[in-house]
């Protein structure tokens, strides 16, 4: 028999565990209209949009380090207004659309999920970037700012809330436990790690805006861990996301306590061939045919009790 793949996310019903992450498709709503029609993909997120428009910082803004990606793009983006117009023109996807904004305060986070309320399935808070000022991590980092900017979305949406954290903080378990409290429904556990790279014949930083986030390879580890605390530590769903490269990969975090898994340097490694997605899916469905597994939601967290 075909094990089950489908989950239960926040309210949510995804197809397959596995969901395209913020930003590596860009803000392109075609690409979103094409991944949504690959039968692997449980949900897309969109790049995170911001209050106002942002032009992004000046190349060079990514290296590809070989074991993962340096990126400070700087979240590029038309703003939420101009967003709402373009995601308004894709509708009737196959798979739930979560629309990623990046508040800096209650007030922006208000404005904007009430405007794109109606264009999307669900929403994710990027608390997290490490390369934006006065919004992500710098905002993600206080639990306060995240205990408030969480209950002013919560206020202005029914749909299911998602808030991204970083694993750029002493205690992940705080951040997360202030967004518990103000009313999100899961936890996508993480964003890119704060990071350097220095190229030695020019004598200076890589990258235009010196720090940058590193994803891939090298921090798969670092998520596994993450979302290992926070499955102890809290009750709702963990989305887990980091250097998802195979199958292998993907049962880690949901066995670690991930209901459902977010894939971004990947896909930016295989030049947006989404056959990764099939392949990584196929493993899951054999690794469970395997051990005796009639669904997928019968391995989440299962490494706890081991
Ligand atoms: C080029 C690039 C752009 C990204 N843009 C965003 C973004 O707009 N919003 C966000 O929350 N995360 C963004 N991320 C972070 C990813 O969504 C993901 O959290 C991170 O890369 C770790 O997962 P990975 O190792 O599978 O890439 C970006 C990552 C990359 C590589």
């Amino acid at each position: 028999m075909h094990p089950k793949m489908s989950v239960k996310l926040a309210g949510l019903v995804l197809r397959s565990p596995l969901i395209v992450a913020s930003g590596v498709l860009g803000s392109s709503t075609r690409l979103i209209k094409k991944v949504s029609e690959n039968p692997s993909v449980g949900a897309v997120v969109t790049k995170t949009v911001t209050y106002n428009p942002r032009p992004g910082y000046e190349n060079p803004t990514a290296i590809d380090l070989g074991f993962g990606f340096l990126n400070a793009m700087g979240l590029p983006n038309p703003g939420y207004l101009e967003y709402r117009k373009e995601l308004s023109e894709i509708k009737d996807l196959a798979i739930p659309l979560i629309v990623s904004i990046g508040p800096s305060n209650s007030e922006e986070a208000a404005e904007m999920v009430k405007a794109l309320n109606d264009v999307s399935d669900g929403f994710e808070l990027n608390l997290s970037c490490p390369h934006a000022e006065k919004l992500g991590l710098e905002v993600g980092s206080d639990p306060e700012k995240v205990r408030s900017i969480v209950s002013s979305a919560r206020r202005c949406t029914t749909k299911p809330l998602f808030v991204k954290i970083s694993p750029n903080v002493t205690d992940v378990v705080e951040i997360a436990r202030a967004a518990v409290e103000a009313g999100v429904d899961a936890v996508t556990a993480i964003n890119t790690m704060k990071s350097i790279a220095i190229d030695v014949n020019a004598g200076k930083p890589v990258l235009s805006n010196v720090y940058g986030g590193l994803s891939g390879k090298a921090i798969h580890p670092i998520a596994v861990r993450i979302v290992y605390e926070l499955y102890e530590a809290i009750k709702i769903p963990i989305v887990g996301c980091g250097g998802v490269y195979d199958w292998r990969d993907a049962v880690e975090l949901i066995l670690a306590g991930a209901t459902a898994v977010q894939i971004g340097s990947a896909i930016v490694y295989s030049r947006s061939d989404l056959n990764i997605l099939n392949e990584i899916e196929k493993g899951i469905i054999e690794y469970l045919k395997d051990k005796g597994f009639n669904n997928v939601m019968e391995i989440v967290g299962l490494a706890h009790t081991s």
